[in-house]
């Protein structure tokens, strides 16, 4: 029998490449998107081996049409149908936004919300049509507290999260925005963030996001906040002035 399929965006490193460990052990076929190619088919080539999975390669650069229009395509291909989404792959810069330039935030914004609402556009159909599908969103504690552009890109992913799973959960198709806190991942580096003054109990591990992520989402809950710190972090965000709650997490992302 066909096993599920999933496609996971940014699946080379990080929380994308936990997302096809964890969806390959539960027995998905995959379909890894990112641009490294050599990264994507060495992955590939694990997971086929160590789970005997199915293991599609699609090397995509999620900032331009063409990149966005095959990963769509195959979203929206009728004869394979991709069962699970997961919207993860995403960066951020040091820069302050009166410091960057327009092009450079624009392709921030690109890629943390656009291209999600893209890729979503292009799958829910068939979901919809076969009543069944999970899209899990990639957002960031930075939804809910003023985090510059970056946070105000989570928010939206994290608010339209919400409002599709109201929408589609009832119609079998369930949609969650995971929302962590510091993750032990390339992200900061990267962005070449000094993370020197994160205290230790603030970062979390890959493996726990993505398990906590996949788990709220298979509830049909909306949003998942990753570990209990987190949750209790934000409940208590929501009580104080802004400058405080912007104050807690000022370095990361
Ligand atoms: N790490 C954290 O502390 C943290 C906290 C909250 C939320 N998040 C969110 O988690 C998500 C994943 O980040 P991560 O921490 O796992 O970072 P990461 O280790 O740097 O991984 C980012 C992934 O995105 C891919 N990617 C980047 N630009 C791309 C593009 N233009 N087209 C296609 N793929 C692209 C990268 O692959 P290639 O370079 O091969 O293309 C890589 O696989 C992001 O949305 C981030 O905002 C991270």
């Amino acid at each position: 029998m066909a096993l599920p399929v999933a496609l996971i965006t940014g699946a080379t490193s990080g929380l994308g490449a936990e997302f096809a460990q964890q969806l390959a052990r539960s027995q998905h076929d995959l379909v890894l998107v990112a641009r490294t190619v050599a990264k994507l088919e060495a992955k590939a080539v694990r997971l086929r081996t160590e789970f005997g999975i199915h293991v599609e390669v699609l090397p995509a650069d999620l900032l331009t049409d063409d990149g966005v229009a095959s990963v769509s395509a195959r979203l929206a291909d009728r004869e394979r149908p991709v069962s699970v989404l997961v919207n993860n792959a995403g960066f951020s810069f040091v820069t302050a936004f009166e410091d960057s330039t327009v092009e450079a935030e624009t392709e921030h914004l690109r890629i943390l919300a656009l291209t999600p609402m893209q890729l979503t556009h292009a799958v829910l159909d068939g979901m919809l049509e076969r009543r069944e599908g999970r899209i899990v969103n990639v957002s960031s504690v930075s939804a809910f507290i003023p985090r510059g552009s970056y946070g105000a890109a989570k928010a939206w992913l994290t608010s339209f999260s919400r409002s599709a799973n109201l929408r589609y959960g009832p119609r079998g198709v369930q949609v969650t925005a995971v929302c962590p806190g510091f993750v032990h991942t390339e992200f900061h580096q990267r962005m070449g963030a000094n993370m020197s003054g994160i205290p230790k109990w603030m970062w979390l591990n890959p493996d726990q996001v993505v398990r906590e992520g996949l788990a709220a989402n298979a509830a049909g809950k909306s949003v998942s906040i990753p570990s209990r710190r987190y949750a209790t972090l934000i409940a208590l965000s929501k009580l104080v002035p802004d400058k405080l709650a912007a104050a807690v997490g000022n370095r990361g992302r």
